[in-house]
C-alpha cells in the first residue's frame, strides 16, 4: 500500500492514476466534502470517465441501506472491476467506500483521500472497513487495503475545532500506548494545531501515521498487537452506542474511553497517581467527562460485553502501564468500570 503525504499534494493523484492506466473512476464522498473541497479533486482527475456518489454526513450513514444504495447505484452506473473507487471525506465515508469496494463484484481497488484529522491519522490506514448494525460499531465488515492513501492536509483548512478534537484524540492515543514523545509534542502544541499551523499538522499527522503502519504491518489481521490500537474503544464505543450514535462523535468517545480506562488502570495499581493525572488533566481539555447514573452504567457494560474484542463473557480492556505502554487486560472487575463511570473523581 503507497502512501503520500503533504501540502497540496492532491495533484499526485493523477500521476498515480496514469501510472496504473486508470480509466474509470467511482467517488464516494459526502454533502459536506462534496460542496467544501469537489472541485479540487475534479479539476485533478478530468479527463477520466467518472461518478459520484454522495451520502448525507455522519455516523447514520454508515448503515446497510447506504451499502445497498450504494450497490444499486454502481449496477445502474456499469461500473465494472476495472474502474477504481475513491473515497472523498471523512473517517465514515472511508470506511462505507471501503466495504462497498471489497464487496462489489468481489472486489474493486480503492484509494483513501481522506479530509479529516481523524480520517488522516487513522482510518485511512489500516485496511479496516465496514458498517453500524443492529446498534453495534463497525459489526459487519471486513479487511480491505487500499492501493493507496493520499493524505494532503490543505483540506483540513475549512475543519471545525470539533473534528480537529476528534482526530487529536487518536493522535493522543497513539502517544499513550506506543510513542510518548507524541503524546507531549501534541499537548505542548495544543494551541498551534487548533490554528491549524501546517507544519506542526504534517508532523503529527507523518508521526501517527508511521505508528500506524507499524503496528498494522506486524498485525495486519488483528490477532495480537493490533488490539494495542483499541486503548479506549472499549468504554468509547458504548458511550458512542448508548446514545445512539447523536451526542458523541466516534473521536469523543474515544477520548472519554481513555479517561474512564486509565482511571481503572490507576485503580488497579497499573500506573501511579501522577500519570494518571497528566492523562486526564490533557483529555478533560478536549471532552469533558460526565458522571453517569446507575441505568447508564448497566447499559454501558452491556454493550461493552458485546465488543469484537471480548472472549466469553470476559470484556477486553487495553489498559496504559506506563508512560507511551499498553497492555491487553481481560481480567477488570465489574465493580472498578461502574465506579470509574461513577465519575466521583471528576
Ligand atoms: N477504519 C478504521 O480503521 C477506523 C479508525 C478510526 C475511526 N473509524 C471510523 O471513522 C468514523 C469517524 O470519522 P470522522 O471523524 O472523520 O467522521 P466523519 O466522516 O463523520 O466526518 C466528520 C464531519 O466532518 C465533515 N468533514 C469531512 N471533511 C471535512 C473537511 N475537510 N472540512 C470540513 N468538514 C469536513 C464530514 O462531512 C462530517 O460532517 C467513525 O465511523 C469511526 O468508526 C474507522
Amino acid at each position: 500500500m503507497d502512501i503520500i503525504i503533504g501540502e497540496n499534494c492532491i495533484g499526485k493523484l493523477n500521476e498515480y492514476l496514469r501510472s496504473n492506466r486508470a480509466t474509470e473512476l467511482y467517488i464516494i464522498t459526502d454533502d459536506n466534502v462534496n460542496a467544501l473541497h469537489m472541485e479540487k479533486l475534479k479539476e485533478v482527475i478530468k479527463g477520466y470517465d467518472m461518478n459520484t456518489y454522495t451520502l448525507s454526513p455522519g455516523e447514520e450513514s454508515k448503515s446497510i441501506s447506504t451499502i445497498l444504495s450504494i450497490y444499486d447505484d454502481l449496477i445502474e452506473n456499469n461500473i465494472d472491476r476495472d474502474a477504481i473507487i475513491l473515497s472523498f471525506g471523512g473517517g465514515v465515508v472511508g470506511d462505507i467506500a471501503g466495504f462497498a469496494a471489497s464487496t462489489y463484484k468481489r472486489g474493486l481497488k480503492y484509494i483513501q483521500i481522506p479530509t479529516t484529522l481523524l480520517a488522516q491519522v487513522d482510518s485511512s490506514v489500516g485496511g479496516k472497513v465496514g458498517i453500524d448494525y443492529g446498534g453495534y460499531k463497525n459489526i459487519v465488515g471486513s479487511f480491505y487495503f487500499p492501493e493507496l492513501t493520499l493524505v494532503d492536509i490543505q483540506f483540513l483548512d475549512t475543519l471545525k475545532d470539533r473534528e480537529i478534537i476528534c482526530g487529536l484524540g487518536e493522535v493522543l492515543k497513539y502517544g499513550l500506548i506506543y510513542d510518548y514523545d507524541l503524546f507531549q509534542f501534541t499537548m505542548d502544541n495544543m494551541e498551534q494545531i487548533y490554528n491549524k499551523d501546517l507544519d506542526i499538522l504534517l508532523q503529527i499527522i507523518r508521526r501517527s501515521i508511521t505508528i500506524k503502519e507499524e503496528v498494522v504491518n506486524r498485525d495486519r489481521y488483528d490477532t495480537g498487537l493490533r488490539m494495542i490500537l483499541n486503548f479506549g474503544h472499549t468504554i468509547g464505543h458504548g458511550i458512542e452506542a448508548y446514545y445512539d450514535f447523536g451526542r458523541y462523535n466516534h473521536g469523543e468517545a474515544i477520548i472519554l474511553g481513555m479517561i474512564y480506562e486509565s482511571k481503572i488502570a490507576y485503580r488497579m495499581g497499573l500506573i501511579d497517581e501522577k500519570y494518571f493525572q497528566t492523562i486526564y488533566q490533557g483529555l478533560r481539555k478536549l471532552v469533558a467527562p460526565v458522571k453517569f447514573n446507575g441505568y447508564e452504567i448497566e447499559q454501558l457494560i452491556h454493550r461493552m460485553k458485546n465488543d469484537k474484542k471480548n472472549k466469553g463473557d470476559r470484556i477486553a480492556f487495553i489498559l496504559p502501564i506506563s508512560r507511551g505502554k499498553v497492555k491487553l487486560h481481560m481480567d477488570v472487575d465489574e465493580g472498578l468500570i461502574a465506579e470509574s463511570l461513577k465519575g466521583e473523581w471528576v
